[in-house]
């Protein structure tokens, strides 16, 4: 099929828009479902104070009503004085983009678009699978054509791209992206997932973005989240205010809030780290991983960060990629990696530092795929691997 004729009808079955009408669905079980009703938007219209837990009202009541994805990010942004509807967009974009990506990734047993892509490695020197650049090319596209955003950066792209003048709007956003994470699953029916961080330019709106909107420490962003397309399709982000999970229902083509106010365990009894490079780490880190094998903790490593984050974040446990010989500063990527699942971590109320015992999240960035260490999720498990790391790190090898 033609996708560039197919995008468009992608768009129209998908954006919901939010009126003050009824607007009613039926999913395959024949259940009535009000995406959004009168009385909520007047309620909407009114309500302006601060969620206490992230999740404004009227969504924090219990009840059966279905909350979609485009429904409740415009609520949350009348929570922000200064919001003009750029964020809403940005996320609305992300969205769409993903219900493309998932709906490729599904079928990728099906045809032939399985393997490694004619165009070879990707900026970091990966081997670049074809989904990857699929998952990439709908993204930008999504993002480009909106012109929420003013400049992109992707893991598949050495340089930032700038959304053209004419049709960014003078946005004051930039969105970094990794488009398809774990994609070396892909060929095995594994989960993957795209994870992205939308951050504030810094540069003066009137002129073309630069490096340095790029360049800011994970405290800086506005907004972050990750798609996992996994035995279900979730879409998890933060704004700062609290996390939240919306399934996506292939019925009727809609993330659904479906994880309100995400909280990781305080603790918890999974550790989730390639322990075939044990032989390679440090050895605070060797005794760190042989306690938690003393401890009868279960290994849990999927080889897909996202993937292992979201069970870590549902389930407590703490993922590990420290440096090993091959990456000395550690593999997983700063910008697009680290520091969006930090930022929905954090607000979860986890944890995550890298092993020199640094905030990830503070992190001053020098360069768009400057490459990090990680230990992110329970905060006990977090502190509890701080103080290996302090007790072992001085003691020769
Ligand atoms: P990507 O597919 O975006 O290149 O990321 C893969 C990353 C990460 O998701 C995963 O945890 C890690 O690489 C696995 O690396 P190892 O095979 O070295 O364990
Ligand atoms: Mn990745
Ligand atoms: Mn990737």
């Amino acid at each position: 099929m033609n996708r560039r004729l197919w995008a468009p009808k992608v768009f129209l079955n998908f954006v919901t828009p939010v009126s003050g009408k009824y607007i009613q669905c039926l999913n395959q079980h024949n259940v009535a479902l009000l995406a959004a009703t009168s009385n909520s938007t007047a309620r909407m219209a009114t309500a302006k104070k601060a969620p206490e837990n992230g999740v404004s009202p009227p969504f924090n009541r219990p009840g059966s009503r279905i909350i979609t994805l485009d429904e409740f990010i415009i609520r949350a942004e009348k929570d922000f004085d200064y919001a003009t509807g750029e964020l809403t967009g940005l996320l609305r974009d992300i969205g769409v983009a993903a219900k493309i990506i998932n709906r490729e990734v599904n079928k990728a047993g099906l045809v032939n678009i399985l393997g490694v892509a004619d165009s070879g490695d990707n900026a970091s020197g990966d081997k670049q699978q074809k989904l990857d650049v699929y998952a990439n090319e709908k993204l930008i596209e999504c993002l480009q054509n909106s012109g929420e955003c003013c400049a992109i950066a992707s893991e598949e792209n050495e340089d930032f791209l700038q959304v053209p003048a004419a049709s960014s709007k003078k946005s004051n956003y930039v969105v970094m992206f990794d488009p398809l994470d774990g994609s070396s699953n892909i060929d095995v029916n594994v989960s993957v997932g795209t994870i992205f961080a939308i951050y504030r330019r810094v540069s003066d709106s009137g002129g073309p973005a630069t490096i340095d909107d790029f360049l800011q420490p994970g405290t800086k962003q506005v907004a972050a989240g990750y798609v996992l397309y996994g035995t279900s399709t979730i879409l998890v982000y933060t704004t700062g205010r609290g996390v939240n999970g919306f399934t996506l229902d292939p019925s009727i083509g809609e993330f659904c809030l479906s994880h309100r106010n995400m909280r990781i365990p305080e603790n918890g009894q999974t550790y989730s780290v390639n322990q075939g490079y044990y032989s390679k780490f440090d050895l605070e880190l060797r005794r760190y991983i042989d306690n938690c094998s003393d401890q009868n903790y279960s290994l849990r490593y999927i080889g897909s960060m996202v993937s292992d984050v979201h069970r870590i974040l549902n389930q407590g446990g703490i993922f590990l990629y420290p440096s090993t010989r091959k990456y000395p500063k550690g593999k997983l990527r700063l910008l697009y990696e680290c520091n969006p699942l930090s930022m929905i971590i954090e607000q979860a109320g986890g944890k995550s530092i890298n092993t020199h015992l640094k905030r990830i999240l503070e992190v001053d960035p020098k360069e768009l795929h400057q490459r990090s260490t990680i230990a992110i999720g329970s905060p006990a498990m977090v502190d509890e691997l701080k103080a290996f790391i302090e007790r072992y790190s001085a003691l020769p090898l």
